[in-house]
C-alpha cells in the first residue's frame, strides 16, 4: 500500500483520528522529557507532533517511505530529523533511541515481523518499542462504519481486518516473533467530533489506503450508493465517531 497522497488529505481523512491517537499512545508508551524517540511510518507527522511537544524537535525521529509526507513534515519541523525509509531498514545504527514508536504502520509494512524487529535494533537494550493498529477485526475502526456498508452492497469486499495487528492478539504475536520482550496490551480509543455529514464523507472520495482506493475503484453509481448506505447508517449531525486501536508496549 501506497501513500503517494496530498498530505492535507490525509489529515482530513485519517489525521483527524491519528492526532488524538497520538496523546494516548505515547501516554501508552510512556514517552517523556529526557528521551529520544523514533516515529516509524510517521506520516503526515500527527504522533511527531505530540513527540516534538514532549521531548523537543532535537530529541524526535521520524522515517516515513512516502516521499510527499516526508516533504511535508521536514517542511513543518525542520529541526527534526526527517528521512525516507521503511520500518523494514532503518537508517540509524544500533542503541539509538530510547523508544521506537509505530501508529498505524505495522498493518501496512511488508514485513511487520521484520520492521518490528528493525524498531528493537535501533533502540537501547531495555528501550521500549510499541505499536497500535486500528481494530480492523473488532469492528472498531473509524472506518469500520463505511467498511460494513460496503460489504452489505459488495459482500465479496476485502477490508482490512484481515491485516497484520488488526485483529486482538496479534500484535503481541509480532512482538514476540520479533524477539521482544515483557510485552503489554491494551485497546486506546479516541472520539471525533463531525457538524456535518458531508465533512465525514468528503474525505474517503481521496482516494487514501485500502478504503480510499476501493471507494476509487467504484463507478458514480456505485459510490452514491455506499454514500446512501453510510448516511443510513450515521446519526443525524452532529455525531461522534469513535476508532479504537490495539496497542502493544515492549522491551527491546
Ligand atoms: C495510516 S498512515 C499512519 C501515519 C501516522 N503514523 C499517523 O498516525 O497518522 C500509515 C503510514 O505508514 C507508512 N508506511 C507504509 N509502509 C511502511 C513501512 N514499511 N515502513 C514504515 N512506514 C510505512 C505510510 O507511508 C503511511 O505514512
Amino acid at each position: 500500500m501506497t501513500f503517494h497522497v496530498p498530505p492535507d488529505a490525509y489529515a482530513r481523512f485519517m489525521g483527524r483520528f491519528s492526532v488524538p491517537l497520538g496523546v494516548a499512545f505515547a501516554d501508552f508508551a510512556g514517552v517523556e522529557a529526557g528521551q529520544r524517540v523514533l516515529d516509524v511510518g510517521s506520516g503526515p507527522g500527527a504522533l511527531t507532533t505530540e513527540l516534538v511537544r514532549r521531548l523537543g524537535p532535537d530529541a524526535v525521529s521520524a522515517v516515513d517511505p512516502s516521499p510527499p509526507f516526508v516533504a511535508s513534515l521536514t517542511a513543518r519541523m525542520p529541526e527534526v530529523d526527517v528521512r525516507a525509509a521503511a520500518a523494514e531498514d532503518l537508517p540509524y545504527p544500533d542503541d539509538s533511541y530510547d523508544a521506537a514508536l509505530a501508529q498505524l504502520v505495522v498493518h501496512f509494512m511488508s514485513d511487520p515481523v521484520v520492521g518490528l524487529r528493525e524498531m528493537a535494533r535501533v533502540t537501547r537494550p531495555g528501550g521500549v518499542v510499541a505499536a497500535c493498529v486500528w481494530d480492523h477485526d473488532g469492528g472498531g475502526s473509524p472506518l469500520s462504519l463505511c467498511w460494513d456498508a460496503a460489504r452489505e452492497l459488495d459482500p465479496d469486499v476485502v477490508d482490512e481486518s484481515g491485516l497484520a495487528g488488526a485483529r486482538e492478539g496479534h500484535l503481541q504475536q509480532l512482538v514476540a516473533e520479533a524477539g521482544l520482550s515483557d510485552a503489554r496490551a491494551t485497546l486506546l480509543s479516541v472520539e471525533v467530533p463531525f457538524a456535518t455529514f458531508d465533512e465525514w464523507w468528503e474525505p474517503y472520495t481521496y482516494g487514501i489506503g485500502p478504503l480510499g482506493a476501493y471507494i476509487a475503484g467504484l463507478d458514480e453509481a456505485g459510490r452514491q450508493a455506499l454514500r446512501t448506505r453510510c448516511a443510513e447508517r450515521l446519526l443525524p449531525a452532529p455525531f461522534g465517531i469513535s476508532g479504537s486501536a490495539w496497542a502493544v508496549r515492549a522491551r527491546a
